[in-house]
């Protein structure tokens, strides 16, 4: 599981980001341990503790985030990428602290990796679920970067609401499956979304060893 969000240096002491506590992510990695599985929590800069009995790798930027996500995939079952992975990143980051002026000052941004698409081709039997943080027509654009990224299911949640979404502790998300069935949950604790994907990713195991027998 990945959590948080990742940081993209400008120089040494400043950097872009995004408004991820990682409160999502950890939910998820808890509702993993609490079903007995074996958890790798990598994780962006967050201020919680990892639940007791999960592997954390701390991570800061987006290319270090993928590199960690890469270096564990082939040995996991289920990849959830609830992690808020910076878009963009300065190309020429200040080695020392840039100095302030009065002047107008352009930052150059280039895109980071995008970590989903480059775990396909390492794609086996491995289940793997996104998060679509949206402003507006939710379910359009996380159908969208579901196809895109060939994901099994698709985590739609509007970060438009106060109430919901980023930093607080609740969510109201829709599961978006692959075959295009569509699940609206109840707004509810983070925990508690947790606990309903922890139990779609157990339904859909059971599902594919049963097709297999
Ligand atoms: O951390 P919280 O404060 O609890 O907030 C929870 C949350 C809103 C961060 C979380 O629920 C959420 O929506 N996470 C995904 C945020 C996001 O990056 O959404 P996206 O629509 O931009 O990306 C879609 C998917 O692609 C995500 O699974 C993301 O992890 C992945 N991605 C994005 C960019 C990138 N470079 N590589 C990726 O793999």
């Amino acid at each position: 599981m990945t959590a948080g969000p990742t940081r993209e240096a400008i120089d040494p002491v400043r950097y872009i980001s995004n408004r991820s506590s990682g409160k999502m992510g950890y939910a998820v990695a808890a509702a993993g341990v609490e079903q007995n599985h074996e958890v790798t929590l990598i994780s962006g800069p967050v201020a919680l503790s990892a639940p007791a009995g999960a592997r954390l790798v701390n991570v800061t930027s987006a290319a270090e985030m993928a590199a960690a996500v890469m270096e564990h995939f082939t040995g996991c079952d289920v990849l959830v990428m609830a992690a808020a992975v910076a878009d963009w990143r300065p190309v020429h980051p200040g080695t020392q602290k840039i100095k302030k002026s009065d002047q107008r000052m352009t930052l150059e941004l280039e895109p980071t990796e995008d970590i989903l698409l480059k775990i396909l081709p390492m794609k086996s039997a491995q289940l793997v679920i996104g998060f679509a943080a949206e402003t507006q027509n939710l379910l359009e654009e996380a159908r969208r970067k579901l196809v895109r990224k060939e994901l099994d299911l698709m985590v739609a949640n509007d970060v438009s609401r106060t109430d919901a979404g980023f930093e607080v502790d609740m969510n109201e998300v829709v599961f978006i499956e692959r075959d295009g069935e569509t699940r609206q949950l109840p707004f509810m604790p983070k925990v508690e979304v947790a606990r309903h994907l922890v139990k779609w990713v157990e339904d859909r195991i059971v599902k594919k060893s049963k097709k297999i027998i």
